[in-house]
């Protein structure tokens, strides 16, 4: 049992990470602003576990709020708080320079002061930008292709010379390729402001009735339907992995890992009509348009290196991402609110 640390544990990968931290035993503290989530997913957590967290309120980049939050005597922390969405760093650079490199350093400098060493840290395979090929291992390229990709290459780079600056450091970067899905209990899930940027919370809106229907962007690209292919990881089995990955920490001296979190499964976006329209039994209409800025043909992870170093792999396919996601929306047609 370790007590835990989540910076932004109130998100989407965090909250659904609460769940199987505190069900494997562990202590939890939250550090969160609550600039892109709401305290019910916590509240919703705690019911799920029966077990209470600590929350703090207060930003990332504020050192008093992270000296309050790793005051409770945390012996690990995983760092999910950020900015995610890619259109909005292209306008906003600076945006998410402060809150994604500055934040994570402000929380470094913070954990070395109390003597807390081991990290895990929330990067993405946007790091590999657009693949020279799939399925992608970790020693391929990083060469990301927007500032919200740099900013993760950038903490990847800084916790690097960290851990290589002193003994004791115990860091994994885990590069997650696209979590979707929710809790089985339709209790917690994505609760995307606005709209959404991302594939399957679009998706689950059009099944629910709220958007008429979904743009396909682009069906052009080579791959076997002409719509863009990505490797959908069931975010159940994305926060099964951020506990092996804190369990494979806990128990080594120093550590340094860089790891794919994916399936090594790849779906088109017509394939994902097609499983949401049978998991929610409501039509997904959609209209072919122009590629998106920016976007790979087909990104999949290669899998193999998690296995191997933390015995940890995928349990849940694509049916099991809709049917827990159509689960959340059905029960949530607003989300948290
Ligand atoms: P999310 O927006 O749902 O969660 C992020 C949390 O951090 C939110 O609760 C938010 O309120 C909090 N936060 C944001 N800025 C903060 C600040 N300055 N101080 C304190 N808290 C702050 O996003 P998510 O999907 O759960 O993503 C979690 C992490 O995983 C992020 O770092 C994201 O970049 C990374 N990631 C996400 C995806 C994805 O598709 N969801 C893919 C790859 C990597
Ligand atoms: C996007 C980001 C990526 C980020 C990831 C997870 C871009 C260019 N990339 O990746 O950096 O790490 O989200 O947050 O924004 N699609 C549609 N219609 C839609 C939405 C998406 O056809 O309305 C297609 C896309 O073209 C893509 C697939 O669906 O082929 C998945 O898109 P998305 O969910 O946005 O994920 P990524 O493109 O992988």
């Amino acid at each position: 049992m370790a007590r835990l640390l989540l910076t932004g544990g109130a998100g989407f990968i965090g909250s659904h990470t609460a769940v199987v931290l505190q069900q494997a035993g562990h202590q939890l503290v939250v550090l969160d602003s609550f600039s892109n989530s709401s305290p019910e997913a916590l509240r919703r957590v705690e019911a799920l576990t029966g077990q209470s967290i600590d929350v703090v309120t207060g930003d990332l980049r504020d050192p008093n709020a992270v000296e309050r939050a790793l005051a409770h005597g945390v012996d690990a922390v995983v760092h999910f708080a950020g900015l995610k969405a890619v259109g909005e760093s292209v306008e906003k650079p600076l945006l998410y320079w402060d809150v994604n490199l500055t934040g994570s350093r402000v929380l470094l400098e913070a954990m070395a002061a109390a003597g807390c060493r081991t990290l895990v840290f929330s990067s993405s395979a946007t790091v590999y930008g657009i693949p020279d090929h799939v399925p992608i291992p970790e020693a391929a390229p990083v060469q990301p292709n927007n500032p919200y990709g740099r900013t993760k290459a950038a903490v990847e780079q800084m916790l690097a010379d960290v851990a290589a600056s002193e003994p004791g450091w115990r860091v994994a970067s885990l590069r997650y390729f696209n979590p979707v899905g929710a809790h089985p209990s339709g209790q917690i899930g994505e609760d995307p402001l606005g709209i959404p940027n991302n594939l399957f919370p679009f998706v689950s809106q059009v099944a629910v009735g709220q958007r008429p229907h979904l743009k396909v962007f682009g069906s052009d690209w080579p791959t076997p339907d002409g719509t863009g292919v990505r490797d959908y990881i069931h975010v159940m089995d994305l926060a099964e992995g951020h506990r092996a990955a804190l369990e494979v920490l806990l128990d080594s001296a120093d550590q340094q890992l860089t790891l794919n979190l994916g399936s090594g499964q790849g779906h088109s976006v017509l394939k994902v009509v097609q499983a949401f329209e049978k998991a929610s039994g409501r039509p997904v209409p959609y209209e072919l348009v122009a590629r998106r800025p920016g976007d790979a043909a087909s990104t999949v992870a290669d899998p193999a290196l998690a296995k191997e170093l933390l015995g940890w792999s995928t349990r849940r396919g694509l049916e099991e991402c809709c049917r827990d996601g159509w689960a959340w929306q059905q029960a949530n047609p607003s989300g948290y609110r």
